[in-house]
């Protein structure tokens, strides 16, 4: 993993997912693919269903662009400068494509789907321009491009899942993988491009999901990361899938799967596989899924549950759909059945249209309130076509955005350093992930909070579990001895 970069600002959803090449090495003489990918964890896992489709046509991976003969860029729009991010890389690929001209530099993701064909003219590097659901026609696309012309396919499905084709997983660290559980997102926050660029919500079949879990789980896997955009709005029943035709050859269920049941069936698989899960939204999240959260120790006590603002009247103006109290109320009913242990983490937008100080008060009084353990932090940065650009007059000066962000961020570290204070002494299970990025004489590990977690290195590897006992912590990470 020492190409990647965390890069917080330009990271779509939570996840604590590095920006920057995803790559892996390739063998043989048949033409290669280097793919990059930014944005959210679902972006990653998507780059990791590209590959699979491209290598069933013949595709070797190389890490090294230069080798390259086809070269994907999987972007991300969620704020401004992560398509400025984009541009710079693309005119960086104009070099290389100067040199050889058969070289094809193709856009996929939320980009490609914002700007289609203008992303041709725009950036005259680019040959080929791929939205998230047209990934099945890439084979045909790059034909198209080999026979001379450009070509686009931004069709936006209310179907597709790509449930039947085995991601091949990129840069994994063995232990932990994505699995995508559904697509799109039916919400409309007034500032989120997010559904104009991957469409409507649509919910994989759990069979596919289950059974790919298992799979990861018996090639040595012991961490599984359910994704999707608002996870618990997860619906699926063989007559609302569209495609039918794989699950009712294998199952005569007819009840409706919640994600709740989801969870539950993932969590079956076997004890000593981990269950993770993002994004909760605050507005669908039931007692029922706490609840299958607490009967289950393999499932993780950690909900990252963005909030976007402490203030109700901004809230509204972001289409949120809930309050503030609402807010709390979910956050007391996980302290009720979860308990102080269970991780909470949060996105917060600063400088909304018309926010005032008093407004962002209640952000700052808000994560008081919860103790958020971890945050990702944004200022607002309007885009195109949405709600807000439409509606509302994006009026907060830069640096009053800035100012404010930088409260956020100063009061997040102060919570997170005092949640950390708070496990001195206990001890945790952990799953081990690999050595420490500091030293090779300690490893790292997350435990069930999402905390990570160094310790001293004895004969352990990666994939196991341990128990550590705390003694040191900074506001990242918990340092401790193996009991
Ligand atoms: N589905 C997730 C969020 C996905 S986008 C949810 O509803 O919580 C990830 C985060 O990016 C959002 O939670 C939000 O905090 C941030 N974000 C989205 N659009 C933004 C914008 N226009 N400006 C700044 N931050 C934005
Ligand atoms: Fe964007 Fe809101 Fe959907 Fe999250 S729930 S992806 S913020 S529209
Ligand atoms: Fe993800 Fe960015 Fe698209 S956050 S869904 S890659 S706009």
């Amino acid at each position: 993993m020492e190409n990647l970069i965390v890069d917080i600002d330009i990271m779509g959803m939570e996840l604590p997912i590095e920006k920057g090449p995803i790559l892996i090495g390739g063998a043989g003489n048949s033409r290669k693919l280097y793919i990059e990918s930014y944005g959210c964890a679902m972006n990653f896992a998507d780059s990791e269903i590209v590959i699979s489709i491209l290598q069933q046509e013949g595709f070797a991976t190389t890490t090294d662009f230069a080798l390259a003969d086809v070269i994907l860029l999987n972007t991300c729009s969620i704020r401004e400068k992560a398509e400025q991010t984009i541009r710079t890389r693309l005119h960086q690929f104009n070099k290389a494509k100067k040199n050889k001209p058969a070289l094809i530099v193709g856009v996929l993701g939320c980009m490609a789907e914002r700007l289609k064909e203008k992303l041709l003219e725009e950036e005259k590097i680019v040959d080929l321009v791929v939205g998230p659901d047209a990934y099945r026609d890439l084979p045909n696309l790059v034909k198209t491009v080999d026979d001379g012309q450009k070509a686009v396919n931004t069709f936006l499905s209310r179907e597709e899942t790509y449930a039947d084709i085995s991601p091949v997983r990129l840069n994994s660290n063995g232990v932990s993988a994505f699995i995508s559980i559904m697509r799109g997102c039916d919400n409309m926050c007034s500032f989120c491009v997010v559904p104009f660029t991957r469409g409507r919500e649509r919910s994989r079949d759990p069979f596919s999901i289950v059974d790919e879990a298992r799979s990861l789980f018996e090639q040595g896997y012991r961490e599984v990361t359910l994704l999707g955009q608002n996870v618990d709005s997860y619906k699926w029943s063989p007559n609302t899938d569209l495609k039918g035709k794989l699950q009712i050859e294998r199952s005569a269920e007819t009840a409706i799967v919640s994600f709740a049941h989801l969870l539950a069936r993932v969590a079956e698989i076997h004890s000593d596989l981990r269950i993770r899960f993002s994004t909760s939204h605050p507005k669908d999240i039931t007692d029922d899924v706490l609840h299958t959260i607490k009967k289950y120790e393999n499932i993780c006590n950690y909900i990252h549950l963005p909030a976007q603002s402490g203030n109700s009247r901004i809230l509204k103006l972001m289409n949120r759909t809930y309050t503030r109290e609402w807010y709390i109320n979910r956050v007391d009913a996980i302290r009720n059945i979860l308990g102080e242990a269970c991780g909470i983490s949060s996105d917060m937008i600063t400088g909304f249209c018309s926010e005032t100080e008093e407004e962002h008060q209640d952000t700052l009084s808000l994560m008081d309130y919860v103790k958020f353990d971890f945050s990702y932090m944004f200022f607002y940065s309007e885009r195109p076509g949405t709600l807000a650009h439409k509606k509302l007059d994006d009026n907060i000066p830069l640096a009053v955005k800035k100012r404010r962000l930088s409260e956020v961020i100063m009061k997040q570290k102060t919570l997170s350093h005092q949640r950390n204070i708070g496990d001195l002494n206990k001890v945790f299970k952990v799953l081990v992930e690999g050595p420490s990025k500091k030293s090779d004489e300690f490893l790292q590990g997350r435990n069930s909070a999402n905390k990570m977690v160094v310790f001293p290195r004895h004969q352990l590897s990666k994939g196991q579990y341990v128990h550590v006992l705390v003694r040191e912590c900074t506001s990242a990470t918990l340092i401790g001895d193996i009991v």
